[in-house]
C-alpha cells in the first residue's frame, strides 16, 4: 500500500539536500529517546537446548531460549531492548539489517564498548523500516553459541495477502566453544577441504552437530500447521555462521515476496540459496493438501538437511511426510525487483571501492578485504551524502556473504543488506547512499571468515 511504499522511500528523501548536488548534508540518525512503544529484556546467560530426542548440550543463549526470543513490533514503533549479561564473557546485540543510529549498533569497540558481566545496556531505536530481521550477538563468535534470535518489524499495510505466518530460522549447529582453526580448537583438524596445503585457498568449516529449523534438529521436527486455501507467509532467516542454504518446500511452488525484508516483485521459484545473514519472505498457496517437508540442505557442508513439516489440517499425522523432488527454478539475484529503489544512488557514484576479497597468505587463518586484516585494516573513508559503490572480487573459491551495517543497498535491482559474492573470481557491485553517519561495519557475515579479519570499518569523515 501507499504508507508502506511511502515509509520504505522516506529513509532518503526526507534527509534534506541529498538530492542534489548544492548541499551534501544528511541528519546524523541520534539517539532515539522517546518513550518506548514496546520495552523488553533479554538475558545473555549460559543455558541448555534440547534441539531433538536424547540431545542436550549447552550453549549460550538469550533468555534460555534457542533461538531467542521473537521480538515483534510495529513499523514505526520505538523498541527498547534492556540487555542483561550474564556471560563470563563481555557482549553487544547487533540488530541485523535495521537502519538504527550509530550508538545502538552493537559493535564492541566501534559504535560501544562491550556491556561488561554482570552490567545491563539500554538498546533504543525506532523500529523502521518494517521487514524480516533478526539480532546477535556481535563479539567473537557468540552468535555461533546460540545468541541470536529473530526480529520482525510488522508492515502497518503488507503489500501481499496471506492469511497466516510463520519464522523459520535456519540455523548450523555446535555445541559448546566454537574456535577459529588457527586456535587449535575444534576447528582444527578435520574440516573442510582445502586447508593449508599447498597456497590452496580452500575454506574451513566447522564440523556442526547438526542443521536446525526453529532449533530443532530433523529427527524431531517443527510442525506448520495449515489449512487447504490459504496463503501463508513464510519468513526465512540464515542465522547460521558459516552455511549457504538451499531451501525448499515439498509439493509447492514458493513466491518469493521480500528480500532482506524489503518488498520485491513477487517471483515464483521451487527453491532459493541464500548465506549468513540474509532473509527472505515467501508466500505458499496450501492448494496440495498432505504433509511435506521443508527442507534447507547446506549447499557447501555434509549434514542432514535441517527439516520442518508443514502439515494439512485433516491430514493423517502419522504419514511420512513428502521429500522436495529436483531443486527445480532457483531463484536469481536478477529475479530480484525491488518494489521501491533506493534513493541517491542513480547515475554514476561520488566514490567507488574496488575490493579483492581473498584468504590471507601465511601460516596463521586469516581472511582478507583487499589484502588487510580487521582490526588492522584502513576504514573506507565517505563523506555524507554520497553515492557509494562498492565493487568486489572475489579470488577464493568459497562464498562470501557480505553484509553492511547502517544502510541498505541496491545491488542489480534488489535492495538487499547482506549479499553473497560467489566463488572463483565472482564479483559483485553494490551502492548505497551514505545518509546514516557513524562507524559502520562491513564484513563477511561467514563468522570465522569475519572473525579472522575479513572485516573494514565504513567512517563518515
Ligand atoms: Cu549480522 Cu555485523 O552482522
Ligand atoms: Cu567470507
Amino acid at each position: 500500500g501507499a504508507s508502506t511504499l511511502g515509509a520504505l522511500a522516506g529513509c532518503g528523501s526526507q534527509l534534506p539536500g541529498s538530492d542534489d548536488d548544492e548541499g551534501r548534508e544528511v541528519t546524523p540518525r541520534s539517539t532515539v529517546t522517546s518513550e518506548p512503544d514496546s520495552s523488553v529484556s533479554l538475558t545473555a546467560g549460559a543455558g541448555t537446548i534440547q534441539p531433538g530426542p536424547d540431545v542436550s548440550t549447552s550453549n549460550w543463549l538469550y533468555d534460555e531460549q534457542f533461538p531467542g526470543p521473537e521480538l515483534r513490533v510495529q513499523e514505526g514503533d520505538v523498541l527498547s531492548v534492556e540487555l542483561t549479561n550474564d556471560l563470563e564473557a563481555e557482549t553487544t546485540i547487533h540488530w541485523h539489517g535495521v537502519p538504527v543510529p550509530n550508538p545502538v549498533d552493537g559493535v564492541p569497540g566501534v559504535t560501544q564498548e562491550p556491556i561488561a558481566p554482570g552490567e545491563t545496556f539500554e538498546y533504543r531505536f525506532r523500529a523502521e523500516p518494517a521487514g524480516t530481521y533478526f539480532y546477535h550477538s556481535h563479539v567473537g563468535l557468540q552468535l555461533d553459541r546460540g545468541l541470536l534470535g529473530p526480529l520482525i518489524v510488522e508492515e502497518r499495510d503488507p503489500h501481499v495477502e496471506y492469511d497466516r505466518e510463520y519464522v523459520v530460522v535456519l540455523d548450523d549447529y555446535l555445541p559448546d566453544e566454537p574456535q577459529l582453526p588457527s586456535d587449535g580448537g575444534r576447528g582444527g583438524g578435520g574440516m573442510g577441504g582445502g586447508m593449508g596445503g599447498g597456497g590452496m585457498m580452500g575454506d574451513v568449516r566447522p564440523p556442526y552437530d547438526g542443521l536446525l529449523i526453529n532449533g530443532r534438529l530433523p529427527e524431531d521436527p517443527q510442525t506448520f500447521g495449515v489449512t487447504e486455501g490459504e496463503r501463508i507467509r513464510f519468513r526465512f532467516v540464515n542465522a547460521g555462521s558459516a552455511t549457504v542454504f538451499g531451501v525448499r518446500i515439498a509439493g509447492h511452488e514458493m513466491t518469493v515476496t521480500h528480500a532482506d525484508g524489503r518488498p520485491v516483485d513477487p517471483v515464483d521459484v521451487d527453491s532459493f540459496a541464500f548465506g549468513a545473514g540474509e532473509r527472505y519472505d515467501v508466500v505458499v498457496e496450501a492448494t496440495n493438501p498432505g504433509r511435506w517437508f521443508v527442507q534447507a540442505d547446506a549447499l557447501d557442508g555434509n549434514e542432514p538437511p535441517a527439516r520442518a513439516v508443514v502439515e494439512y489440517e485433516g491430514t493423517d499425522g502419522t504419514n511420512t511426510p513428502q521429500v522436495p523432488s529436483s531443486p527445480g527454478d532457483q531463484l536469481q539475484y536478477s529475479d530480484l525487483q525491488a518494489i521501491s529503489s533506493l534513493d541517491g544512488v542513480s547515475g554514476s557514484p561520488d566514490r567507488t571501492f574496488d575490493l579483492t576479497l581473498s584468504r590471507g597468505g601465511g601460516q596463521s587463518y586469516t581472511w582478507t578485504i583487499d589484502g588487510q586484516t580487521y582490526p588492522d585494516a584502513d576504514p573506507l573513508r565517505i563523506r555524507p551524502g554520497e553515492h557509494v559503490r562498492i565493487r568486489m572480487t572475489n579470488q577464493s573459491p568459497v562464498v562470501h556473504p557480505m553484509h553492511l551495517h547502517g544502510h541498505f543497498f541496491q545491488v542489480g535491482n534488489a535492495v538487499k543488506d547482506t549479499v553473497m559474492v560467489p566463488g572463483h573470481r565472482g564479483q559483485v557491485t553494490l551502492d548505497f547512499h551514505a545518509d546514516n553517519p557513524g562507524r559502520w561495519l562491513f564484513h563477511c557475515h561467514n563468522l570465522y571468515h569475519l572473525d579472522a579479519g575479513m572485516a573494514r570499518i565504513v567512517k563518515y569523515v
